[in-house]
């Protein structure tokens, strides 16, 4: 048709399948710097975007459009149907009602929950294949959720989880050691999902594994013993509460987070894609390790590939740790049992 017939020669039929589609579930904050994320990352060759408000979706995906001549070549696509979802290999999804003031976590989880029944279905009908990230709150409790509604093996229903707790540890620990935030090696593991609810008066369990926290393989706990001893005059025990208090600090202050789980997010979905093997901590079926009898989603550090989850790593947890992430499982098993499916 038109300039196109005058300016081309057809060879063959255009193909329109993609090898690394990538669809964002919810433009909101979080949605929009997950893609922001992705697309200047060049990880994806096509990003979709998927929202139930009209006008946001195409206000978004026409933002987005306008940037691609600065980009390498990404297709960018975005609506309120399921269609436009169609063979994503990944599927992250940030939808979520936000906690109302005096609402429970409880009320959060089932209030998401109806959203994740009405698309979860869709979404893997229209993508198979697809490998399903996480990141709405309560992170832990809807990747379960999501698990359950998708009918997918559990290697393919990931949590974002601690990637960014542990992000947040490590650049905080770097400041004290002043080196670049990647050279300082730690992990948080076991719960993200109930920083977002800011009335809560429970601790989270992020579990902060001092043991293993290094720099160039060599442990500090090792060469200094009494690192997160209260009498450390450098205070390093509090760094574990200031990871804890994170979110809600940032909230206070700006109302929402989004840059640093939109590039946590592109990490973990530029491992799927590229079938890395990168090992990170995300959120992923539980039961079986460290004693743990219920079925629910927490933090390990995860070798991530095509497949999704495919090893978790093997930690030399202390009998402190191992409770924590124990009870961690009990208290959402408490929640999850209360949900209505
Ligand atoms: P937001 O309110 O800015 O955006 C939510 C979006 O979801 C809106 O665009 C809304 O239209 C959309 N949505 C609602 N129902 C939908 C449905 N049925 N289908 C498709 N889209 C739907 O919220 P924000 O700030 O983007 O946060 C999103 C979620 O991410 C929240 O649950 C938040 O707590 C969570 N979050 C998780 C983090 C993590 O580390 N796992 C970090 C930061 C936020
Ligand atoms: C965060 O940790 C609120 O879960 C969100 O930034």
């Amino acid at each position: 048709e038109g300039v196109s017939k005058v300016l081309f020669t057809p060879i063959v039929e255009e193909s329109v399948s993609s090898r690394s589609k990538v669809t964002v579930v919810g433009v909101g904050q979080v949605g929009m710097a997950c893609a922001y994320s992705i697309l200047n990352q060049n990880i994806a060759n096509e990003i979709a975007l998927y929202d139930v408000v009209a006008d946001k979706v195409k206000g978004e995906m026409m933002d987005l459009q306008h940037g691609l001549v600065f980009c390498k070549p990404v297709k960018i696509s975005a609506g309120t149907d399921f269609e436009v979802t169609s063979g994503s290999r990944v599927i992250i999804v940030t939808a979520g009602a936000r906690q109302r003031e005096g609402e429970s976590r409880l009320d959060l989880v089932q209030r998401n929950t109806d959203i994740f029944k009405n698309i979860i279905p869709p979404l893997v009908k229209n993508s198979p294949d697809a490998l399903l990230l996480i990141v709405s709150n309560p992170v832990d409790i809807l990747t379960f959720v999501a698990w359950k509604l998708s009918g997918l093996p559990k290697n393919r229903v990931i949590g974002s989880g601690t990637n960014l707790d542990s992000s947040r540890f490590r650049f905080l620990m770097s400041e004290k050691l002043h080196v670049a935030p990647a050279s300082l090696h730690g992990y948080i593991i076991g719960e993200h999902g109930d920083t977002s609810v800011a009335t809560t008066s429970d601790i989270p369990y992020k579990v902060p594994v001092w043991s293993g926290v290094n720099v160039a393989g060599v442990r500090l706990l090792d060469i200094y013993p009494n690192l997160v001893d209260e009498s450390n005059p450098e205070k390093w025990a509090d760094l574990h509460m200031q990871v804890v208090n994170s979110a809600y600090e940032i909230i206070k202050l700006k109302g929402y987070t989004n840059l640093a789980i939109g590039l946590s997010v592109a990490s973990i979905t530029k491992a799927l894609l590229g079938n890395t093997r990168a090992v990170k901590p995300v959120s992923t079926l539980v039961k079986g390790f460290y004693g743990i009898q219920d079925e629910v989603y927490l933090s390990l550090p995860c070798v991530l590939g095509s497949q999704g989850v495919t090893s978790v790593v093997n930690l030399t947890l202390n009998a402190q740790e191992t409770d924590q992430l124990v009870k961690s499982a009990q208290k959402l098993q408490n929640v999850q049992s209360q949900i209505k499916f």
